[in-house]
């Protein structure tokens, strides 16, 4: 009932060259794709023009995201990337929050709603995403850290402007590593964030709304997160950088 998102984060690889090998790569596997997967690259940001030509040119349906924006629409903000310059290129979706931009560039609760909120009134979709330490999980507080990661991102929306957004549960501990979350520790928070999600706005708005998994998902471990209830699809780092894992894993979603 949930349609499914495959999303690929590239982070900080592929030069702009590299990057119309890997887009065309991918458009070449999947050819225009069908209708059952949401299907999401997000190149870092000198790659969005490139990967956008190369979809573009092969009618493909694969959506383009950024990794980042500012909140503001424009000013005085050396090294940052509007909204506005966002959508001129032809993005439609936005990952904000990741755990890599909280610990490592402090990114705050306060600043993932702004930029929230001001990607869905600007008719954005984004992927918040959250996710505990292994501090934070070894003490028992994952659950409620990661609740309140939710709530604060969602803060002051309306059910249906946070009927926009997807969230991401990616325990810090399992990206990159190797090491995933078992898929029931993924499908308990999964179902957390819902529940929470269903507090704050309402049956409606929790029940479409797609919570996806990051951390280490890759072909062969894929299916099994994907058949959880409440996971609706993933948020792909390492294996998105290889187009035929990538395609594998969007054909596992179909
Ligand atoms: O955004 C993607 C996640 O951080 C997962 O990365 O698949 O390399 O563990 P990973």
């Amino acid at each position: 009932m949930r349609k499914p998102i495959i999303a690929g984060n590239w982070k900080m690889n592929m030069t702009p060259a590299e990057s119309v090998v890997l887009s065309q790569g991918i458009s070449n596997r999947y050819g225009r794709g069908g209708d059952e997967v949401d299907v999401v690259l997000f190149p870092p940001a000198i790659d969005l023009r490139s990967v956008i030509t190369v979809l573009d040119f092969d009618r493909s349906r694969v959506e383009v995201g950024a990794q980042n924006v500012h909140w503001e629409p424009s000013g005085a903000f050396t090294g940052e990337i509007s909204i506005p310059m966002l959508k001129d290129v032809g993005c439609t979706w936005c990952i904000v929050g990741h755990s890599e931009r909280r610990e490592m560039f402090g990114e705050t609760d306060v600043q993932v709603n702004r930029k929230v909120r001001a990607l869905v009134e600007a008719g954005m979709k984004p992927i918040v995403c959250v996710g505990e330490s292994l501090s934070v999980r070894e003490a028992e507080q994952a659950e409620s850290f990661v609740c309140d990661q939710v709530r604060a991102a969602l803060a002051g929306l309306e059910p249906e402007e946070a009927a926009a957004c997807c969230i991401a549960y990616e325990p810090i501990w399992a990206i990159g590593t190797g090491r995933t979350a078992t898929p029931e520790q993924a499908e308990a928070m999964a179902a957390a964030i819902r529940a929470t999600v269903r507090d704050l706005v309402g049956d409606k708005t929790a029940d479409g709304m797609r919570i996806l998994y990051g951390g280490s998902m890759k072909p062969a471990n894929a299916e099994a997160f994907l058949a959880c209830e409440d996971i609706d699809g993933g948020l792909i780092g390492g294996a998105a950088l290889d187009a035929e894992d990538f395609v594998d894993l969007v054909k596992t979603a179909m």
